[in-house]
């Protein structure tokens, strides 16, 4: 899977630099060459001599150490790398590159590389949710690095809460899958829905809601990118069409249920991510509707559930929800997982500051069919487009 792939693996100086171990043979097994590249704290975890024969490489530790069988200078390991993988990232390498520190090897490679870096944070809890270390992961996942989730759980310091490196095999597929993003829905049939309808009351109003399109757009986009050939159905969005993708504009939930309709049977995957108006007015005025002293009121009736309606009709298709939510998240989000019949929901409470509407982050948790959760953290939508289709091409391929 990744023969020919040049691997360059960051550790650095936390308990879970013992799993780096694993991850670097995997890496190997998987037919990648493997560099390691280790901070000084590093080395006091597990020693240089272990990678250095699990890699079959010499490992770079100091800045200043004698070259041995290759180049070490920081310039020419940037250059070689298809990847950066550093694991464990602590919160002071987190720190480091996200302020552009570059004090030591590891450091300053990784700001002399132009390749693909990933980072799996793990340290203790209380560092991981502390605000310093997520507005740096915040602000690496916004310039395209990438960020592999941490694990919740009992960590080694005897604290329970995410922090735990993610399981070598864990790490090394997510390598993989964005390794190979590239082509990975090549062929499928992708439809998408995005923004929030509007239903009209007149001529010159309507009842809408605050979706900006900016999660269906960054996940049709991303999708497109990766080879499938996607549709997306739209509501008004100020947004630009994103290159390679169909667009069919809608107003009303009427609209976007025919055209989804419409588009259904070829679709492979459908991703929901419109914000569709669960009622419209019973009466449109076909005049604009005169102020009066008095109140006014206004009768709604409801409208098609349109995601409800593929569950049931879905043959062979990845059906994918989302759900906004203020309160009871996950109650409310596996009510709808199961209602409608899907394989997986992307569930965020729009009330917190970084989530939601017309916000250029989001903050989600993943459903699936089978009880999983997975928490993400705070990323930007276009980073969290790329790691919602990790997962559905995951479960795409396991469907298959
Ligand atoms: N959805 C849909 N048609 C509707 C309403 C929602 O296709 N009429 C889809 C949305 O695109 C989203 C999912 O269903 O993928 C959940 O939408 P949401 O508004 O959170 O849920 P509702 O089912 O409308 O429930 P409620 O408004 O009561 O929370």
């Amino acid at each position: 899977m990744l023969t020919g792939k040049k691997v360059v693996v960051g550790i650095s100086g936390g308990i879970a630099a013992y799993k780096a171990v694993e991850i670097v043979s995997r890496l190997k097994k998987a037919g990648a060459e493997v560099r390691v590249v280790m901070t000084r704290a590093a080395t006091q975890f597990v020693t240089p001599l272990t990678f250095r024969e699990i890699s079959g490489n010499p490992v770079v530790c100091d800045m200043w150490q004698e070259p041995k069988e290759w180049n070490v200078e920081h310039i020419a390991l940037a250059n070689w790398a298809d990847v950066f993988l550093i694991a464990p990232a602590t919160a002071n390498i987190i720190g480091k590159i996200a302020s552009g520190i570059a004090d030591e090897f590891l450091s300053t490679t990784v700001m002399a590389t132009k390749a693909m870096v990933m980072l799996a944070p793990a340290m203790n809890s209380n560092m991981y949710i502390n605000p310093i270390v997520t507005d740096n992961l915040l602000r690496l996942s916004k310039i395209g690095y990438q960020i592999i989730p941490p694990d919740s759980g009992m960590l080694a310091c005897g604290v329970e809460g995410p922090g735990r490196l993610p399981e070598p095999e864990t790490i090394v597929n997510t390598l993989v899958r964005i390794l190979t993003r590239g082509s990975d829905l090549a062929g499928k049939k992708v439809l998408v829905t995005a923004a929030g309808t509007r239903e009209p009351l007149d001529p010159v109003r309507y009842i809408g809601n605050r979706s900006s399109g900016k999660m269906g757009y960054a996940l049709a986009s991303a999708a497109a990118n990766r080879g499938a050939d996607v549709v997306m159905v739209s509501g008004p969005s100020n947004l630009p069409p994103p290159p390679g993708v169909v667009v069919k504009k809608v107003e009303t939930a009427a609209e976007m249920r025919q055209a989804v309709l419409d588009e259904f049977g070829n679709a492979d995957l459908v991703i929901k991510a419109a914000a569709v108006a669960d009622y419209r007015p019973s009466i449109v005025s076909k005049q604009k509707i005169k102020k009066t002293d008095g109140k006014i009121t206004l009768v709604l009736e409801k409208n098609p559930d349109i995601l409800a309606e593929l569950g049931e009709r879905k043959v062979k298709q990845i059906l994918v929800g989302f759900a906004a939510e203020t309160e009871d998240l996950l109650t409310h989000a596996t009510e709808k997982l199961n209602r409608k019949n899907l394989d997986m929901i992307v569930a965020n409470d729009v009330t917190l500051p970084g989530a939601g509407f017309d916000s250029d982050t989001n903050i989600v948790r993943v459903l699936y069919q089978d009880g999983r959760i997975e928490e993400l953290p705070q990323m930007s939508k276009d980073s969290l487009a790329g790691q919602l289709l990790d997962r559905i091409t995951a479960l795409m391929t396991n469907s298959n």
